[in-house]
């Protein structure tokens, strides 16, 4: 069956479609049905199901006899080391940590915070939680003390397990001063941490509150997995949101299983077995679908990268740890090959490698431009896939099903909607455009299994993001067109939220920091488009009248600020001080049209702008920071 024969198949018949997908899934005890409407919008997927999560990503593959199948390839050209871990292992790595965890009070609901660079116990960490039915939520190491105490506020967790520290090229990053912060700044206090010491930064253990993570494990019974409903919260996952509030994102059990399992055959076109590697961070989505559940739930090989594209020890990275571990599928954001492109456009260190087991390279995160695209087709000779998904969805909206039916690419597209979403591209008023142009693009309810029933503590929140705007459809947050062919295409978000190096971004959370330097008193801050990241933040800033400190340090300042509060993944690097912000009459600042100066793009003067010569005011302002470029 093709493409088209698979999505009509699903839309005649999705509880039928759902169902089948779910016979790959080692329950409990099955579902019943697919779908279970709450009413209101609001819809779980096998909610009268049993399973455990961890059962279905370690156990079941032991006990189908694969347990010396490698499960995990850990490769950190930071530290020089490679370490495989087999299912076998897997499972009864995860036993012990949920052993522990148990012993130590953990039970099904509570939440344990992850906070672990790019190690094979980060996975273990996950699924050690989700053996006992423990919610985890995994904090990002690029994050600041601030941004982990938000959410330790907010998911309330009991545990936080961490790593003694991060390690990014040239620069050792202590997480445990990070978490200590963060848990004196959070008003909610967990009860224990486990740590997990790494060379060559170990941490100072608070008596009583932080536990080693070996000795916690020596001598214990290890832990059962712990069946749970199927729209039990298998994880909570913060993304920014138009505020500096991150959205926590509710990960549902079954959904996520049946929707993952289905993915990697149908999508990433690889058979147990295969080598499947998303070169990402365990502390994004990609990361949680992609380097822990899809690959291991569908018995694959995935692989924990600890590097860079580039600088380690160079661009020929990608290239040697593809054809060293034979990787079937390659997924990456599209940052990642400009950064490689930047180092070796002529591939002459991709040459050195065999990259004959290679079928197809994913790309998602940010907008794939043709030509990184054309570059990577042309160096490596193999297929290159856009894909467009969000946090919220955890899997693919729009992609290359090329476990189905590799279809055509057209450059600029993710290509088609995936089963499970009725993706369409509505007018201000909710109605659907003809083919071709521009809307904001909406998906119809029910959205598929895995994909967020809810925001964590947040109903109203996630009515009022996803739902008011266009009654009966989820609310993407995206602006694009569908063509004739039925084609996707992805133009620009209509929010305040940016991307930057594949990164999700909140300009209305840099604002909110940079208003809270005692000299700001008043500010925007903008995505400008970057070469290599795809957006950078850039910072406006009006200072309070009598203010006579130097602009430079108090810009200075505020770009410290972003990276104290935030963290460095903000990268806000330029800020620019000016003496009013253009605003329409209203009242509402013109950030499209500060985008647009920044970028070199014609532009329209705005017929409700207040004054039109704050304009010149912005582009003399951002000439002084470089802009626009070239
Ligand atoms: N812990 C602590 N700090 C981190 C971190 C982590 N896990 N990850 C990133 N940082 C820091 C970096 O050290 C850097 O700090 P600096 O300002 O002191 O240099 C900052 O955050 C920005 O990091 P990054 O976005 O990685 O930028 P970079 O300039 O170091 O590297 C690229 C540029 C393109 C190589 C890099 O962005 C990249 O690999 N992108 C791939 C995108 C990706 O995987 N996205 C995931 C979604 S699919
Ligand atoms: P995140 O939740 O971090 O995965 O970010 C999701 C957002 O990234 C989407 O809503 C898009 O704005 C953007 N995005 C992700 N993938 C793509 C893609 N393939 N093309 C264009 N934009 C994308």
């Amino acid at each position: 069956m093709g493409y088209k024969a698979v999505y009509d198949g699903w839309k005649s018949d999705p509880e039928a479609f759902w169902m089948q997908a779910a016979e790959a899934i080692d329950w409990d005890r099955a579902p019943t049905r697919a779908l279970f409407e709450r009413g209101d919008h609001l819809y779980d997927w096998f909610a009268d199901a049993r399973v455990n999560t961890c059962y279905n990503a370690a156990d079941r593959h032991v006990h189908a006899g694969h347990g010396d199948r490698v499960a995990i390839i850990h490769d950190s050209p930071i530290t020089g080391t490679k370490a495989k871990i087999t299912f076998a292992e897997l499972q009864s790595r995860t036993a012990s940590l949920a052993g522990a965890l148990r012993d130590k009070g953990v039970t099904k609901g509570d939440r344990v915070v992850i906070y672990m660079p790019m190690v094979p116990e980060a996975l273990v960490a996950m699924l050690a939680c989700a053996r006992l039915g423990a919610i985890h939520s995994v904090v990002f190491g690029g994050f600041a003390a601030s941004e982990l105490a938000v959410r330790l506020d907010d998911a309330k967790p009991k545990a936080v397990i961490a790593g003694s520290c991060g390690l990014e090229p040239g620069r050792v990053v202590p997480y445990k001063p990070l978490l200590d912060g963060a848990i004196d700044e959070a008003r909610h206090k967990p009860e224990f941490t486990v740590i997990f010491q790494r060379e060559p930064e170990t941490a100072d253990l608070v008596e009583g509150r932080d536990f080693d993570w070996d000795e916690i494990q020596r001598d214990v019974i290890p832990a059962d997995c712990v069946p749970v409903e199927g729209d039990h919260p298998a994880y909570i996952l913060y993304t920014s949101g138009t505020t500096g509030a991150p959205k926590g994102v509710v990960r549902p059990t079954a959904g996520h299983l049946v929707a993952l399992n289905w993915s990697m055959k149908n999508i990433y076109n690889v058979d147990p077995g295969d080598v499947f590697w998303a070169a990402s961070d365990v502390g994004w989505v990609v990361g949680h679908s992609y380097i822990c559940y899809g690959p291991l739930i569908h018995g694959n090989t995935t692989i924990v990268f600890e590097g860079k594209p580039v600088g380690t020890p160079d661009a020929g990275t990608f290239w040697r740890v593809i054809s060293e571990h034979k990787v079937k599928s390659f997924f990456t954001a599209p940052t990642a090959f400009r950064a490689v492109k930047r180092d070796d456009p002529k591939g002459e260190l991709l040459h050195k490698y065999d990259l004959s087991a290679l079928g197809a390279i994913y790309l998602a995160g940010e907008r794939a431009d043709p030509d990184t695209i054309e570059w990577t087709q042309k160096m490596t000779g193999k297929p290159v896939y856009d894909h467009w998904w969000q946090t919220e969805t955890g899997w693919t909206i729009a992609g290359n099903p090329a476990g189905i039916e590799a279809l055509p690419v057209k450059l600029g597209s993710p290509t088609v909607a995936m089963p499970g979403y009725d993706v369409q591209i509505l007018d201000e008023a909710g109605h659907p455009v003809a083919p071709g142009t521009l809307g904001a693009i909406a998906i119809k309810l029910p959205l598929p299994p895995g994909t967020l029933p809810t925001l964590w503590n947040a109903e109203d929140r996630f009515r009022k993001s996803y739902l008011t705007t266009f009654p009966g459809y989820y609310e993407t947050g995206d602006a694009g067109m569908i063509d004739e062919d039925g084609y996707l295409y992805i133009m620009a978000r209509t929010d305040d939220v940016i991307n930057v190096a594949g990164h999700r971004l909140s300009t209305g959370g840099m604002e909110e920091v940079l208003a809270g330097h005692p000299d700001v008193a008043e500010c925007a801050v903008i995505g400008v488009s970057d070469d290599l990241k795809g957006q950078m933040p850039v910072g406006f800033l009006c200072l309070n009248s009598g203010c006579d400190r130097d602009p430079q340090e108090i810009c200075a300042e505020v770009v410290q600020r972003v990276r104290q509060k935030i963290g460095p993944v903000a990268a806000f690097k330029l800020a620019c001080v000016v003496d009013r912000l253009p605003k329409t009459r209203s009242g509402k600042i013109l950030r499209a049209t500060m985008v647009s100066i920044a970028d070199g793009k014609p532009y329209k003067q705005p017929a409700t702008i207040d004054d039109p010569a704050i304009l010149d005011e912005i582009t003399e302002a951002l000439k002084t920071i470089g802009y626009p470029r070239g």
